[in-house]
């Protein structure tokens, strides 16, 4: 059997130990075949590819990034795309492929599974944690860990000089990185996609806060979040309106929006701070590295055992295997309890 690995969407920390636990496993315990195909899809698209084996991961279990590439490539843009897709597979003698990544990748491996019968399983992987089916994805404890380690350090700054400090942190549609971040750094404010919250409501937030002699705020920010106001006016900042083959728009820029307002609302001096992609690169945190190790090794065990058109998951203490199409069909999104429990800690 000749097992297809390929890395898809933004990088994330613990890509490399999940393809080289699924290299060691395969390789070693199986005596399959890897091969490892290049900058996600296009990799498949463009028969650009290597073969894996042991010797070749060891030595890559803390490192950032992906020693395969990724891309945001959709094979589903193009009419022909799924057409070259078996193509490549039946010439490259691929029995299995193993997709890592967010809902997009996924995706396009759950319809690959479903509309043409290809062998994919599944392995969740975002900084952004948003993926349904599993309790979490790895690479989000080392995103949450940077972002709380920058909270801290803006903390003593902010308190220096009497400022508010906005802290804008990735996360698209959901919220997760803001909402642990800001819990875990102790947060005056956050803010996220899923519960709007008018500015007017977050500067008297701010407003009270010094009126009890706090001069100071955190307030952490999602990007995607939509700035409203009580008008009823709403804006969505991006920093570019181009998108990718998923049709997504750059985003980022809300904190500096952010940012203005509150200084010119409260009359409190304000700076912001983008941490942007330094969330997703560098080592991953030990608990990444475990989790991405045990979602390598299942998925090992599950071209072993056949199961196609699924998805690796931790459910509680137990790593699963769930529907891809499950996994894919929702984004997961934080849940307003615990948004709520944030939210006693604001002001
Ligand atoms: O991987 C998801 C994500 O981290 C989003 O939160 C963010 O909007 C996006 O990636 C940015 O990725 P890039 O700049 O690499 O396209």
């Amino acid at each position: 059997m000749n097992v297809g690995i390929l890395t898809g969407g933004g990088d994330c920390p613990g890509l490399n130990a999940v393809i080289r636990a699924i290299t060691k496993i395969c390789v070693g315990e199986y005596g399959y075949q890897v091969t490892g195909l290049h900058n996600g899809w296009r990799g498949l698209l463009e028969k650009d590819i290597s073969s894996l084996d042991p010797e070749k991961v060891s030595d890559i279990l803390n490192l950032g990034g992906t020693i395969l590439g990724t891309s945001r490539t959709n094979p589903f843009k193009d009419e022909k795309g799924p057409e070259r897709v078996l193509a490549s597979i039946r010439e490259l003698n691929l029995g299995a492929l193993v997709a890592i990544g967010g809902d997009d990748t996924l995706g396009v491996a759950s319809r690959l599974y479903k509309e043409y019968g290809i062998n994919t399983i599944g392995v969740p992987k975002t900084i952004d944690n948003d993926l349904s089916g599993t309790d979490y994805t790895f690479g989000f404890d080392t995103a949450v860990h940077i972002a709380t380690e920058a909270i801290d350090r803006l903390h003593t700054t902010a308190e220096s000089h009497n400022r508010a400090m906005v802290v804008e942190v990735m996360g698209r549609t959901a919220g997760w990185i803001a909402v642990m971040s800001g819990i875990a750094g102790g947060a005056n404010v956050i803010i996220i996609p899923e519960i709007p919250i008018n500015v007017e409501d977050i500067c008297d937030l701010i407003k009270q806060r010094a009126a009890k002699g706090k001069k100071f705020s955190i307030v952490v920010v999602s990007e995607g979040v939509k700035l409203a106001w009580r008008s009823g006016r709403e804006k969505t900042v991006f920093s570019s309106e181009e998108t990718d083959e998923f049709g997504h728009a750059r985003l980022g820029g809300v904190g500096n929006e952010l940012g203005k307002i509150i200084e010119k609302l409260t009359g409190i001096e304000t700076r912001v701070t983008i941490l942007g992609h330094i969330q997703r690169g560098g080592t991953p945190t030990s608990h990444d590295r475990i989790l991405a190790t045990r979602y390598g090794v299942k998925a090992a065990e599950m071209v072993k055992n056949s199961q196609w058109g699924m998805m690796v998951a931790l459910k509680g203490d137990d790593i699963k295997a769930i529907s891809l199409d499950e996994a894919v069909s929702k984004t997961k999104t934080v849940p307003l309890e615990l948004y709520n429990m944030a939210k006693m800690f604001f002001g």
